[in-house]
């Protein structure tokens, strides 16, 4: 659906810009319409090369490159579009509340030569400027993992499907517990995985009112920085673990009709120390959704913490898309700190780390406040007229909070 809308809107938006530039210079006035005093040479491109460019260019995920001139503007009006809502680039958590590590949103010197741009006839620049070519990286940023784990056989995803997922067990092979402070994946096939999670298998853990053990090693997505756990925490790694990845292909447009092919490789980086402190989970879960229309729908639930803990990291486990999740600690003494407002965007599920740990003293609160109302509603009066909308396919919402014990000693694991 959002594929065939893509391409009607591209075509519309060519469309629009081809006629419009017809008639300007029919008229004798192709420059006056422009009204941006900044150029796509000297202030957007180095933007979009420093910000989008992991996904936005030729064989990258994203469904266009906009690292030259000519592939860029006649997206103007969608990239207007995706700023002012805060979809791309895709972080979807909001600037001033809480404290997040490596946050990819734009500052808003960044936000205001883009906009500016691309509402103020998207000038060029210099016709002879020569602009650095940018090509497509896909490399592991951490350096050579100390597992690299490849599928064990290509996936296809066929011609006639736009999307589809694979699950495939890794062994690990080891022979000794081991701890491990980052996983990562690097795609065979950048431009059509989407999105992957890539956790230890391990027997369903039963309800428990204490923390358990994290298993989801990576909420991977395009253009994630693996995050190495600081402060002697880790992922346990049991002697001769199995991992599951389960990787979500999705097509662009232009690949529309044509088999794919993909195999890519979990990496694996071991914490050097001896002794560490494992990473545990504590689910927050809602009470089924109220259905029906998704407007003025709000939601609060919260989670009792029954022992100390410090939180590390928050990470939409099962949500529904296009809602607001707005969280935040609430003490015993009934001070309040915010953690986290998240935008639930489909496919871009990840685990959000904490700028430092929060203390959460036995008997505080982790109160969320989902707002059911689609914010996308009024942007799609632009985007697809009169498409009706699917009902949203989550009826819960569950975080996972990633937590330690207050008190815990480094271990071995
Ligand atoms: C991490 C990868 C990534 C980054 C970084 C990123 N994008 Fe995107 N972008 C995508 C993907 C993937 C899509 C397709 C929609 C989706 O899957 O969510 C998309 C869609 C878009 C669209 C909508 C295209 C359409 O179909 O209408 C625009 C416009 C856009 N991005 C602009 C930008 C700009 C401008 C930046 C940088 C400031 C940026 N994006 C950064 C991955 C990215």
């Amino acid at each position: 659906m959002t594929v065939i809308t893509t391409k009607v809107r591209f075509i519309l938006i060519t469309a629009i810009i081809v006629m419009g530039v017809a008639l300007a210079v029919q008229r004798g006035e192709a420059h006056k319409a422009i009204t941006s005093k900044y150029t796509y040479n000297d202030d957007v491109f180095p933007i979009f090369r420093d910000r989008c460019s992991r996904c936005h260019v030729t064989g990258g995920v994203a469904p266009m490159s906009l690292m030259t001139y000519d592939e860029a503007f006649p997206w103007a009006e969608s990239i207007r579009a995706e700023l002012v809502s805060a979809h791309m680039p895709p972080w979807n958590a909001d600037d001033g509340f809480g404290d997040l590590k490596r946050a990819h949103t734009l500052s808003p010197n960044e936000i205001d030569i883009i906009l500016t741009w691309a509402t103020g006839g998207n000038p060029r620049g210099a016709l002879d400027q020569k602009l650095p070519e940018v090509a497509l990286k896909n490399e592991w940023t951490m350096g050579a993992p100390d597992l690299a784990l490849r599928m064990p056989a290509e996936f296809t995803v066929a011609a006639d499907r736009m999307e589809d997922t694979q699950e495939v067990t890794l062994a690990t092979g080891t022979t000794e517990a081991r701890w491990v402070r980052a996983v990562d994946l690097l795609p065979g096939t950048p431009s059509i995985v989407r999105s992957a999670v890539i956790s230890v298998k391990a027997a369903q853990t039963p309800p428990s009112s204490s923390p358990t053990p994290e298993h989801v090693l990576v909420r991977w997505v395009p253009g994630h920085d693996p995050e190495p756990i600081d402060s002697g925490t880790a992922f346990r790694l049991p002697a001769g673990a199995e991992l599951v990845a389960r990787i979500h292909y999705k097509k662009t447009w232009q690949f529309e009709g044509k088999p794919l092919t993909d195999r890519s490789t979990v990496g694996v980086y071991f914490a050097q120390t001896k002794d560490a402190r494992e990473l545990l989970t504590v689910p927050i879960v809602s009470p089924t959704l109220p259905a029906g229309d998704a407007r003025d729908r709000t939601v609060t639930f919260s989670r009792t913490i029954d022992e100390d803990l410090q939180a590390l990291a928050l990470s939409p486990e099962q949500v529904p898309p296009n809602i607001t999740l707005q969280v935040e600690a609430v003490r015993p003494d009934g001070s309040r700190t915010p953690m986290i407002r998240l935008n639930t965007r489909p496919d871009w599920d990840r685990r959000y780390w904490f700028e430092h740990p929060l203390t959460l003293p036995r008997g505080s609160k982790v109160e969320v406040i989902a707002n059911l109302d689609d914010p996308d509603i009024l942007s799609s009066a632009f985007s697809a007229p009169s498409t009706p909308r699917a009902p949203a396919p989550v009826s819960i919402v569950r975080l996972a909070l990633n937590v330690v014990p207050a008190q815990a000693r480094p271990i071995a694991p």
